[in-house]
């Protein structure tokens, strides 16, 4: 009798973002008139940036032609991407990564969900509260978070990020093994000093634990005292992986192409207590799972790092982060305590009451969706997400819309 894996069954029903699509669908059925502004998952809406777009068509014209065509690629990733990642993400910072610790993939989401892998099945995982769902949902897959009791599995350390905390976790008070961070933070938006993420790393280093650091909105980080890179803090490469993304740096998300950090020295251990590399087990992993990234997307991406490339997405980045502030004025205008939406694309907004009926009734009466706060854990509950990646005009009529909505000024 064939069996599955009934750790499946211990998730919720659906993923976040699918149910919210759902529920949208459902409404705009019912309501076809209704323009529907989404400002809920956090997907771009503008073009790529023109010297990402030449570089593809120019890659795509050399697999047209015998002479300049190309099969299989390295599994990694070229070394022409791998080489200037290393150089102009990293070491212009003060980071030493060198090309061979960067594993280029087709997503940061695939990348966060398919590390957990190389690690055992029987360590301790520190994960935060309020959380990008695909840290937990592959855990509960791989059998490491137990049951799901009162909206929390037992199995689970939580790092509550709150406002008394400025949703910056305390350090466990119990040892844990593997530890995911997010900044600038999906979804609160909150970011990270130097000082505090090298508590973390200290931590980590104390109790032989590893960091998983997404880094996938770090290109809208504006302050400049503040951390780009885990590696930027001393030690870290012992304890880190970090996880980067061209999705939102320079509108990739249907075109994929991301990259994983593994440094050589980031090490974990047996159970005879002998340290091993997690470079070296990524690599297999890579190579056994992973057949590389297009050849055109990734000249697509090497195209970000040309000048002409730097300054077309800083100009994207900073469309997205004039919604953003529109966003969290608007809603501080009107009384709601707001985060984020300043070094990153989100905006993290306290409603009044329960997330879930908040984004209803912003659906139902304003067309405009959001993402409840409780669909990413317990302390999200109260809270609801917007995402500044829509046109200006329409983060505009959104926000007049919520505006007029909720101060009974509707047409
Ligand atoms: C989000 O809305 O949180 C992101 O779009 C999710 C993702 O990048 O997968």
């Amino acid at each position: 009798m064939i069996r599955i894996n009934e750790n499946y069954l211990k998730l919720q029903a659906s993923y976040l973002f699918s149910d919210i699509a759902k529920q949208v669908e459902i409404f705009q059925t019912q309501n076809p008139e209704q323009q529907i502004i989404k400002l809920g998952i956090g997907d771009v809406t503008r073009a790529l940036p023109p010297a990402c777009v030449t570089a593809f068509h120019k890659a795509v014209d050399e697999m047209a032609d015998d002479s300049t065509f190309r099969g299989y690629g390295p599994e990694q990733g070229y070394d022409f991407l791998r080489e200037i990642i290393a150089c102009k993400d990293f070491q212009d910072r003060g980071a030493k990564i060198s090309a061979d610790e960067i594993f280029i993939s087709d997503g940061a989401k695939c990348d966060n969900g398919n590390i957990q892998e190389i690690f055992a099945t029987d360590i301790k995982i520190a994960i935060p509260d309020p959380v990008y769902p695909v840290y937990l949902d592959t855990n509960v897959m791989a059998g490491r978070t137990g049951e799901y009791i009162n909206g929390r599995y037992k199995g689970v350390v939580y790092l509550d990020s709150l406002k008394e905390n400025g949703f910056i976790p305390e350090l466990p008070l119990e040892p844990v093994d593997l530890i995911y961070l997010c900044f600038p933070n999906n979804p609160t938006g909150a970011m990270i000093t130097k000082e505090q993420l090298k508590a973390w790393v200290d931590y980590a280093r104390a109790n032989k634990a590893i960091i998983l650091y997404d880094a996938a909105y770090v290109s809208f980080i504006r302050d400049d005292s503040l951390p780009q890179s885990i590696y930027e803090i001393e030690g870290a490469k012992e304890v880190a992986i970090e996880f980067r993304s061209f999705s939102k740096t320079a509108g990739f998300t249907g075109t994929r192409c991301a990259y994983t950090v593994v440094p050589k020295n980031c090490r974990a251990y047996l159970a005879n207590g002998h340290s091993h590399s997690l470079h070296s087990l990524w690599n297999r992993r890579h190579t056994t799972k992973f057949n590389g990234v297009s050849y055109p997307v990734q000249r697509a991406a090497e195209a970000v790092y040309s000048e002409a490339g730097q300054t077309q997405i800083k100009e994207l980045s900073d469309y997205y982060l004039t919604n953003a502030k529109l966003i969290r004025e608007k809603f501080s205008a009107l009384g709601f305590y707001c985060i984020g939406g300043d070094n990153s694309p989100y905006i993290w907004v306290a409603g009044h009451g329960d997330s879930w009926e908040f984004f209803d009734l912003l659906l139902k009466k304003t067309g405009v969706v959001c993402t409840p706060g409780a669909g990413f854990g317990k302390c999200g509950e109260g809270y609801i997400r917007f995402s500044a990646f829509n046109s200006y005009e329409n983060v505009k009529i959104a926000m007049e819309r919520v505006s007029n909505s909720l101060t009974g000024q509707e047409a």
